[in-house]
């Protein structure tokens, strides 16, 4: 299994520089009378902005606005809108914890640039990232992280045999459905397998919400994203059979461990 896994992410790393495609699917509408927002489009330009080093913020529909942090999943270690601004600087200490965490072959959902893929990788373990940002999968391939250009919920390779599956920096938000994209995780894991999931420490349930990326120059459209609550994490894991098996804090952030047992 490790072998086909490996093979895998081979073929991978063969494709990323020419980026290989997964289909896309169905839209979505934002809050009412806003622009809709296609799936493909989810982030957009706007977030290939912000990976290119424009300085871009997320502003969440009650009005809440917070700067994206793409310096950290650059891996750049001091934001470009200065110390102290956004307080999500790029945390070396978090991501060898995570990556230490990751055993057999490794998939992140939503891998961005691919700086965990790359750790991974460089470590030793075969490792695979999936998004669906063809700007943020040829980043990823230029730092050695075998990824592929598609949508999580799409098909994906090794569907049932990864040992573990990589999902943080919010990405149990991702979709706006929690539910979903730890189901999706319980279907790529093989038995004995363990979801790596990051929760919030300080959000209580599950707050979803519309929000949207902004520049100085332009506004992008409104999407889902959810901010879940490590309350949570024990009741979503069972609802899609996998069991919270370990709480982790690292530097302040939540990590668990969902085993598919
Ligand atoms: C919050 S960022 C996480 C960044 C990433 N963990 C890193 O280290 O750079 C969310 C990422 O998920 C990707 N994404 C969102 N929805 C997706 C989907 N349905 N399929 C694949 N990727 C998706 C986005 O393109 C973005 O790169």
């Amino acid at each position: 299994m490790i072998e086909m896994l490996a093979y895998l992410v081979d073929i991978s790393m063969s494709v990323c520089g020419l980026v290989a495609t997964f289909p896309q699917g169905r839209g979505a509408s934002g809050p009412s009378g806003r622009a809709r927002c296609e799936r493909r489009d989810m982030l957009g330009h706007l977030y290939d902005r912000a990976l290119g080093g424009e300085s871009c913020w997320i502003r969440h529909e009650d009005g809440e606005v917070r700067p994206l942090p793409a310096h950290r999943w650059l891996g750049a270690r001091r934001s470009p809108d200065g110390p102290g601004e956004s307080g999500d600087a790029f945390d070396e200490d978090f991501d060898e914890a995570v990556t230490q965490l990751c055993n057999g072959p490794t998939i992140e959902l939503g891998c961005g640039p691919g700086r965990l893929v790359a750790r991974l990788i460089r470590r030793g373990v075969p490792a695979l990232g999936i998004d669906r940002s063809a700007t943020a999968i040829r980043l990823a391939g230029r730092g050695g992280a075998p990824a592929l250009l598609g949508d999580v919920f799409e098909p994906l390779p090794g569907t049932g045999l990864w040992q573990t599956v990589l999902l943080v920096d919010g990405n149990v938000g991702l979709g706006g459905d929690p539910r979903r994209i730890l189901g999706r995780a319980a279907e790529l894991l093989r038995r004995g397998g363990r979801c790596i999931a990051e929760f919030e420490a300080e959000v209580i349930g599950v707050r979803v919400r519309w929000v949207r990326l902004e520049t100085g120059r332009d506004v992008g459209p409104w999407f889902r994203w959810a901010s879940v609550g490590v309350d949570s994490a024990a009741m979503l894991a069972a609802q899609v059979g996998l069991t919270l098996t370990t709480v982790r804090l690292i530097g302040g952030r939540v990590v668990t461990s969902l085993a598919a047992l």
